[in-house]
């Protein structure tokens, strides 16, 4: 497996490939999630690159981005054990340079769930997908559904900026109790650990989001939002106290 820090030379490695090429962009601390995107794009492809970049601009809160595990080491390892061909792991300044002022801005569907909780977000989400996929030049880019507002909204700058790569959404992966696999997991207590599956089971309820919401309080989550959008039902709480806060995220598609 190769591994590239700079943009030079995993261009130069890019365009000495032949076949299609997959790309899974990911903020690393790799768990089982992102090893089903990996699998189904190394399914689907001749190649995959996997990108691991913590990305600032899209942390509206600066002990939220010093807090986000990091496991550059161990998920090295891990990606070489699942047959990807590179990694492209660039720094903050490979990423951005120091006068860079463009972003990426959607200004409907950015705006509810997460985009009104972290304003900026999606801004930095989409400004570094679109840096990661004309880097990569991938045929097709992987995201998990866990994620699914970012999902639309990748797929929405896909078409609105004519950009040849096919967006592939991937099913939550979840624990045996439900709980959706993320990398911010990592971080919980084990009696916040105990809880988290909660949210699931209660986004999945034929209650309210208002009713949801009370629930989720009730049984010790803050809640940021409970919100059905177009057939799906969102929500996004906080585990734990002051500066040990986890916040998760998870999405439902309810039955019509
Ligand atoms: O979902 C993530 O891990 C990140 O938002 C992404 C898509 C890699 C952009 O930094």
């Amino acid at each position: 497996m190769n591994t590239f820090t700079t943009v030079d030379a995993v261009n130069e490695y890019r365009n000495a490939l032949s076949g299609q090429v997959g790309c899974v962009p990911t903020m690393g601390a790799i768990h089982e999630g992102h090893v089903a995107l990996v699998e189904q794009a190394l399914m689907e492809n001749d190649h995959v690159v996997v990108t691991l970049f913590v990305n600032p601009k899209q942390f509206n809160d600066p002990a939220d981005l010093a807090g986000y595990p990091r496991r550059d080491v161990e998920d090295i390892d891990l990606l070489n054990q699942t047959g990807v061909s590179a990694v492209f792991m660039p720094t903050v300044e490979v990423m951005y340079a120091p006068d860079d002022s463009y972003l990426v801005n959607e200004s409907c569907e950015s705006l509810d769930r997460c985009g009104s909780a972290r304003p900026g977000h999606f801004s930095g989400v989409l400004t570094v997908v679109m840096k990661l996929l004309n880097i990569i030049k991938p045929h097709r880019a992987y995201f998990g559904e866990k994620d699914y507002q970012q999902l639309e909204l990748i797929r929405g700058m896909v078409t609105a900026f004519f950009m040849p790569v096919e967006v592939v959404g991937v099913p939550t992966m979840r624990a045996p109790d439900g709980l959706a696999l993320s990398s911010r997991n990592a971080l919980l207590g084990s009696s916040e650990r105990a809880l988290a599956p909660r949210l699931f089971q209660y986004l999945n309820s034929d209650d309210s989001d208002y009713l949801v919401k009370d629930q989720l309080e009730k049984a010790g989550f803050t809640v940021d939002y409970v919100q059905t959008h177009k057939n799906r039902r969102y929500g996004a709480v906080f585990l734990g106290q002051g500066s040990r806060q986890v916040r998760l995220i998870d999405n439902v598609r309810l039955t019509p």
